[in-house]
């Protein structure tokens, strides 16, 4: 046998036994004439003592340097008085080498396969050296028992796995789609798909009932720590369940991936928030539960202030006062509050007006900032009651569109929270639900679906697609964990005409639809079930249940915020010969 044992797995109940092991050169010591090599697999170290009565292993041994792979046999023993280690799960036996053969030597690394801190560059650009190291091992592995534990739960549950294509059609759905050129058809392009959104609800037209796919979807999007041009979903649909019921299942599943993959015992049962309402308390669609702290209106109380700043926005149609107290935040410094303040100000705020409570039973008085001066009396009472705010605190204020005034301020909670210890420890999922129907986009000036064109509208405002979609809500939910958003899906629409008015809604003329949604119109005109789903995003899970910052740290091979694969080099320049192929000219090609 090449190998008896994993390094990791040999123990005290191995003693007198002889093994033979196979890895990788972790770490070489030499002890007055005894050498002393951790050799490392993937279940982790274990100690081989070669000693110089041994010629031969010896001066094998000699010879070895970090990351040989070597096969090495012999007896185990238990390690001398002293000598034990117990953080490891070998600790307490080494094996002393009777005959030893390097298996490869290996090129000077460049890095140590435990070192902590290496930049992400160094990392990504050397990924195999990097994936050795023994979180990332950790991680991947978490990884694969949180895909197994998805896979037994919606196979329990009847769930039938079905792949769908990745060469697919260009169809809007809401990212920017990375194209594929088809060599057979000149001037003709694949896109691949953000999602497989439609094939599942083909599929369920097509009467298979509950489908799921884990499956990589793409997305051509500016990348941030929790997104990555292609990721994995857990992607999933169901027929004939209502809202309630889909989402009871997606919660199940949550609960037994945290559960049997991590050890993490989610709460029971997640609440639930609807949209407006987290957007008035949190300034955000996914608000960390672990802060404490609520936005408070103000709006009301400020439509007649001599403040201008204030008083505009609040008399102004989708204007918006709050505030956001910070609890013994009068300890912050000027520093920290201007910086705070360009952070509000680079997502579109205008300033970040505060109120230090020196004395608030004093009023006016024990307020410390340049704008109590231009607010009534009436005001600053309501901000004092309203907030709650004790001597010590000091409050934010955001006064602008809503829409400005909750990205900052629901910024700032989350940010404040978490950077002066506010937050509670451990898990706090969420469900967001009724989420409207569409949002105004400002740059094309055109209203634009919130989830996607296929989500069906609440029961009754399917009047209001057409004449008035700021009031039309969806049968949409997103799950968040600790302020991430892990999963998002809707009830479907299931009629014709329906999906046609909503299209209609999105300016999306009949020629356009028949064009890019002509397969969907048509399979819906023959019996198409009432049906919904959700998609998990499963590189985000597993990143919480790793307790990672970065999705990049649980894919084995990911790419940078600016898209690259650093260990492929990829995107890379391509031969004449192959865009010739695809028909392809380029105006200015790369220097190579
Ligand atoms: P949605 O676009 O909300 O829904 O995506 C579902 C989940 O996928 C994750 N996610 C991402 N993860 C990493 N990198 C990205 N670029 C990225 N984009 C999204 C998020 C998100 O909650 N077809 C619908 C689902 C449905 O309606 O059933 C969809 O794709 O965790
Ligand atoms: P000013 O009167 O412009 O000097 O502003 C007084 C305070 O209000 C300063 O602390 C500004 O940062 C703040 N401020 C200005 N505009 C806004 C706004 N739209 N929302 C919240 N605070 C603001």
């Amino acid at each position: 046998m090449m190998r008896t044992h994993y390094c990791g797995g040999i123990s005290a109940a191995n003693v007198g036994e002889e093994v033979s092991l196979c890895g990788w050169a972790h770490r070489r010591r030499d002890h007055g004439g005894v050498i002393f090599i951790d050799l490392r697999d993937r279940e982790g170290l274990a100690q081989v003592v070669f000693n110089p009565e041994r010629k031969e292993a010896f001066a094998l041994g000699e010879r070895v340097r970090n990351e040989f792979v070597l096969r090495v046999t012999g007896t185990v023993r238990r390690r001398p008085e002293g000598t034990v280690n117990p953080s490891l799960k070998s600790g307490e036996v080494e094996l002393v080498v009777r005959e030893v053969e390097i298996l490869n030597p290996s090129a000077t690394p460049p890095f140590q396969v435990d070192e902590d801190n290496l930049s992400e560059t160094v990392r990504l650009e050397n990924r195999v050296l990097d994936l050795r190291r023994e979180p990332m091992q950790r991680n991947l592995r978490l990884r694969h028992r949180a895909a197994m534990a998805a896979r037994r739960y919606l196979d329990e549950h009847g769930f039938i796995d079905i792949e769908t294509p990745f060469l697919y059609k260009s169809t809007p759905e809401g990212a920017r789609e990375f194209l594929v050129p088809s060599r057979l058809h000149d001037g003709h392009f694949y896109a691949l798909p953000q999602s497989p959104q439609l094939f599942k609800q083909m599929l369920m037209i097509a009467g298979f009932d509950r489908y799921y796919q884990i499956v990589k979807c793409f997305r051509d999007e500016d990348l941030r720590a929790d997104r990555q041009p292609e990721f994995t979903q857990i992607d999933i649909e169901t027929s004939f369940l209502a809202e309630e019921e889909i989402r009871a299942v997606m919660e199940g599943l949550a609960r037994r991936m945290f559960a049997e993959a991590a050890g993490i015992e989610l709460p029971h049962p997640f609440p639930i928030m609807r949209y407006d309402d987290a957007m008035r308390d949190y300034g955000v669609d996914k608000p960390d539960l672990r802060v404490p702290l609520k936005l408070t209106e103000l709006t009301d109380v400020m439509k007649d202030v001599e403040f201008k700043v204030f008083a505009g926005p609040a008399n102004a149609p989708g204007g918006r006062v709050a505030a956001l107290r910070i609890p013994e935040g009068g300890a912050l410094t000027r520093g920290e509050i201007d910086a705070y303040t360009e952070e509000v100000k680079a997502l579109g705020a205008k300033g970040l007006a505060f109120i230090k409570v020196n004395e608030a039973a004093k009023g006016a008085e024990g307020l410390q900032s340049p704008i109590v001066k231009n607010l009534h009396a009436r005001a600053l009472a309501a901000i004092l009651e309203r907030t709650g705010a004790r001597d010590g605190d000091l409050v934010f204020f955001g006064a602008d569109k809503a829409l400005v005034v909750n990205a900052s301020l629901g910024f700032l909670r989350q940010k404040i929270g978490h950077e002066r210890g506010l937050a509670e420890k451990g898990w706090r999922p969420l469900w967001v639900v009724d989420f409207p129907m569409f949002e105004f986009d400002e740059e094309t000036k055109a209203w634009k679906a919130r989830h996607h064109p296929f989500t069906s509208p609440k029961d009754g405002h399917e009047q209001y697609l057409e004449s008035a979609p700021e009031k039309a809500y969806a049968k949409a939910y997103d799950l968040v964990l600790n302020g991430w958003e892990i999963a998002g899906g809707s009830v479907r629409i299931h009629r014709q005409e329906i999906q046609q008015q909503v299209f209609r809604g999105l300016k999306i003329s009949a020629e356009e639809q028949k064009a890019k949604f002509g397969f969907l119109l048509d399979a819906l005109q023959y019996g198409a079930p009432p049906h919904g789903g959700i998609a998990f995003g499963f590189d985000r899970m597993v990143t919480l249940m790793a307790g990672a910052e970065a999705i990049r740290d649980v894919i084995a091979f990911p790419k940078t915020q600016r898209g690259q694969d650093l260990l492929t080099g990829a995107p890379t320049p391509v031969t004449e010969k192959q865009l010739r192929e695809l028909h392809i000219r380029l105006r200015n090609p790369p220097q190579t």
